[in-house]
């Protein structure tokens, strides 16, 4: 069995062929999907998406990119989808100093208020990075202890990887690392502890190798799994079992 712990299925690149692409992680032994939302309407989608199928779940959040758009409303509404059944985390939320879509002080402080928010819940956090390691590791250390979580999509070398363990972190392991040069990322796969480590898709985006450029799903994450597997010379079935069996720890609710 896999989990696909990090999807974007709500989005329109699904719209055509979403039960076909189910049906094929279905069929690839994927076995629960996590929807991940980024700003209010996706948050929707993803909670919308949940309900209609038992093995999906759903998380809801604002993306860096959209730090610009939280207001206090917008948190009232998070506040109040999380306490639909079926949302087991917050987030995606972060920093992003790539695109910098929203200005970096601006993606702190909607930061800040979804950690605050997640604190009051005491609810797992989805944390996306971007080149912005150096400020989002000293935000999540100073809340070590109340906060738990994944550093999604990790591309930090193996000691930025300890830092994010030091704090309970878990690591999020997608696509990249079927790349040719991701050596980083396939360092990372290859050390990080058994318990710590999740597999994901990011689906529509960063599809394996074998699909680069194209549109990526669940299904996919077997690819992932099986990159790691040879990395840590075990078999495609036990990281998929251990990565199940951390996913339904760090989101137990
Ligand atoms: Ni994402």
């Amino acid at each position: 069995m896999f989990i696909d712990s990090h999807a974007h299925i709500q989005l329109s690149q699904f719209n055509r062929d979403r039960d076909a692409v189910l049906k094929r992680a279905h069929k690839a032994a994927v076995t629960n999907i996590l929807v991940i939302g980024f700003d209010v309407e996706t948050s929707r989608g993803a909670v919308a998406l949940a309900e209609k199928h038992s093995h999906i779940y759903a998380t809801v959040g604002m993306h860096p990119h959209d730090a610009k758009d939280m207001t206090p409303d917008v948190i009232k509404t998070f506040r109040e989808l999380a306490t639909h059944p079926k949302v087991i985390a917050l987030g995606e939320m972060g920093l992003d100093y790539y695109r910098n879509l929203s200005p970096r002080p601006v993606q702190k402080v909607a930061f800040e208020q979804q950690l605050d928010l997640a604190e009051e819940l005491r609810m797992p956090i989805i944390i996306h990075n971007r080149d912005a390691y150096m400020d989002i590791l000293p935000i999540l250390e100073a809340r070590h202890g109340t906060i738990r979580g994944v550093l999604h999509c990790f591309t930090g070398d193996v000691e930025l990887m300890h830092r994010g363990l030091a704090i309970g972190f878990h690591i999020g392991i997608g696509g990249i690392v079927t790349y040719k040069n991701a050596t980083d990322v396939q360092a990372v796969a290859q050390e990080v502890p058994e318990d710590r480590l999740l597999i994901e898709t990011d689906c529509p985006w960063l599809a394996p190798q074998f699909r680069r450029g194209k549109r990526n799903e669940p299904a996919y994450v077997r690819a992932v799994a099986e990159k790691i597997a040879g990395l840590r010379g075990t078999t495609i079935e036990t990281i998929g079992e251990v990565t199940a069996k951390n996913f339904q720890k760090l989101f137990a609710h």
